[in-house]
């Protein structure tokens, strides 16, 4: 969704500010602007398309500044446009600012604002917000006084990063429900909507929260509330390292991320998993002991590819843990009305934990009184902070708009969360523990014979409808397989429950509607065979993702990729990576920016 960067300090704004912002394209948008204030002087650009078009249009400009607020635009309100790009500004030009979010009540406001004499020229709800600040600094002419007045009377959602054109000295910032995080330098600061946008600059943060305003120099920076009462500044530091916000010698992040497979699955076990002591420790958890100890149910709550993880995790944690688990899409969990039984505990799991229906759903858990868990790979992001107690991934910043590696790393980290709750411990909980120290080899050999992959997407590369089918453990990574070659090459797919195959789907099937079966060796084996012989019955063609030395499904399916033997709730870990291999293959074949899919963005702070 949209980005904000900002600079204020001793150098010159704009290159730092236009780099910050290059490393958020990946997030997704429309259009991109900025605004760099000079003393007395404001200058402002927008342009419609990429960071880079935006690069081209100052060619040859020398436009100095040391204060500068940047965007990329999503558009929500209003059609992709020069006019609807951000920064916007009030009549006078001598506030602005740009806005992650969504002010609710900017009708009421720009009817309001409109009666008092000011002019609109968009059709966004952000344009209201200069506006406003203008028409309250006509009473009280006092800068600060106006914005947090203003912040008080909008009703939505926030982030905020603006200038006052009379102070070319000062950076404002707020914070609501939309995340902004400043980054801590010598003689200057940054400002930005995601921490990837700060790697290269410091490794110093803050993350604001909530209801938060920051007033930065290039020497201090003020945190207070919406009643300007100072807040404690909490410097944390920065995980992330440049190299992972960078593509190396990859053509793109998927693939690069695809390849990190097994070093993110070795990431989420170190220092956790002991085979040998039968034990894992997750200390993020340690915190929730007690309360963990009275689980009786566990209800995961997500969206998207971690909604298709925590699919997984439901037949991880009713298998490993003995608990009743159910899945629900946090975009409908946050509407229903359901009864909670006590020791019910709520986990919600997200990459960015930025989700804005999986933070509703969590703060729904929160309200109802139940013990709330994370599994989140950004640290310090709102999900993170909002839960009782959590474990965090580890797997590194995710640039690719399509999530490879944080499902792995999330699969992985539901099973040593099963085991650390279960109570039970026997053989099989011995040779889960053994078998996944395994898993990064096993993934390192399916990514070594990826050319396979590759000449089998250049076959189907030209086809428009694919089924995804697999059972138990399988079913979600069918699911998984499905979302992943939508998003990266547009081409239709449905992922089924193969048993649900033969209630509607296969009247799809024929010689052009190929079929894709997640058909490891395992306890339902059998059942897939008959489904993938149903379809070949109706001439539709068969590939098939199957374990090695399975030499039945070579007579069966048409093409046959090759996965090693593991136990079955650690197939997915395996059979998803030609799955994600396929896409990513079939969408560069079609001529696609795999990395940056259309319509879709990183991370969806919106409802
Ligand atoms: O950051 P989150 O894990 O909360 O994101 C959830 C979904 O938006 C995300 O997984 C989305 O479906 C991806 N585009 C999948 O590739």
């Amino acid at each position: 969704m949209c980005g904000i960067v900002g600079y204020i300090g001793k150098r010159q704004a704009l290159p730092i500010g236009l780099a910050g912002l290059e490393t958020l394209e990946y997030r997704g948008y429309d259009s991109a602007g900025f605004a760099i204030c000079n003393p007395g002087r404001v200058t402002l650009v927008k342009q419609v398309g990429y960071v880079q078009q935006l690069k081209d249009k100052i060619e040859n400009q020398n436009i100095a500044g040391n204060l500068c607020i940047l965007h990329t635009r999503w558009a929500t309100h209003g059609t992709p446009n020069e006019v609807n790009a951000h920064p916007h500004h009030d009549c006078a030009g001598r506030v602005y600012l740009v806005h992650n979010g969504i002010i609710e009540n900017y009708k009421e406001l720009k009817n309001y604002l409109g009666q008092r004499g000011h002019a609109f020229i968009s059709e966004t709800d952000t344009e209201v917000m200069p506006h406003l600040i203008e028409e309250l600094l006509k009473d009280e002419n006092d800068f600060k006084t106006a914005l947090f007045n203003a912040l008080k009377m909008i009703e939505g959602t926030y982030a905020f990063a603006i200038i006052n054109k009379e102070d070319p000295h000062t950076l404002y910032a707020a914070r609501l429900s939309s995340p902004l995080v400043i980054g801590v330098g010598n003689e200057e600061n940054f400002l930005a909507s995601d921490p990837s946008a700060l790697i290269e600059s410091t490794r110093k943060v803050i993350y604001l929260k909530d209801g938060e305003v920051a007033e930065m120099t290039k020497d201090s920076i003020v945190i207070t509330d919406l009643d300007q009462r100072p807040t404690p500044l909490k410097v944390e530091q920065l995980e992330w390292t440049l190299e992972q916000a960078q593509k190396g010698n990859f053509p793109h992040f998927m693939l690069k991320e695809i390849f990190e497979g097994p070093e993110v699955v070795k990431a989420a076990i170190q220092g956790r998993l002991k085979p040998r002591e039968h034990l894992v420790k997750l200390g993020g958890l340690e915190l929730a002991q007690k309360r963990l100890n009275a689980m009786r149910r566990l209800i995961i709550l997500a969206c998207g590819t971690s909604y298709y993880a925590g699919l997984v995790g439901e037949y991880i944690f009713e298998e490993i843990a003995g608990i009743p688990t159910e899945v629900h899409f946090a975009s409908e969990f946050r509407y229903r009305e359901e009864p909670f039984e006590p020791g019910t505990v709520a986990l919600a799991i997200s990459q960015s934990g930025e989700t804005a229906d999986t933070l509703a759903a969590l703060r729904k858990a929160k309200k109802a009184g139940l013990l709330t868990l994370g599994l989140v790979n950004v640290v310090g992001s709102t999900i993170a902070r909002e839960t009782d107690a959590g474990v965090y991934n580890h797997a590194g910043p995710e640039i690719g708009v399509a999530s490879t590696k944080a499902f792995l790393s999330q699969l992985t980290t539901l099973i040593l969360m099963a085991l650390y709750v279960s109570k039970k411990r026997g053989a099989f909980h011995t040779a889960l523990m053994q078998e996944l120290m395994e898993i990064p080899k096993k993934i390192q050999s399916i990514l070594d014979a990826s050319e396979q992959i590759q000449q089998l997407a250049a076959t189907y590369a030209t086809h428009s409808n694919f089924l995804f089918l697999g059972r138990r453990y399988n079913y979600p990574v069918a699911l998984e397989g499905a979302l992943k070659l939508k998003e990266i090459s547009y081409i239709h797919a449905e992922g089924y429950g193969a048993g649900e195959m033969k209630h509607g789907p296969i009247a799809m099937v024929g010689p052009d509607f190929p079929t894709i079966a997640v058909v490891p060796s395992n306890s339902v084996s059998d059942k897939m065979y008959s489904n993938i012989q149903e379809i070949k019955a109706r001439r539709g063609p068969m590939i098939a993702v199957a374990t090695e030395g399975d030499e039945h499904i070579s007579s069966l399916a048409d093409h046959v990729l090759y996965i090693p033997k593991t136990l079955e709730p650690l197939e997915p870990l395996l059979s998803i990576v030609p799955l994600q291999l396929f896409a990513y293959y079939m969408g560069t074949k079609r001529g696609y920016n795999v990395d940056r899919p259309r319509n879709l963005a990183k991370s969806v702070t919106v409802e």
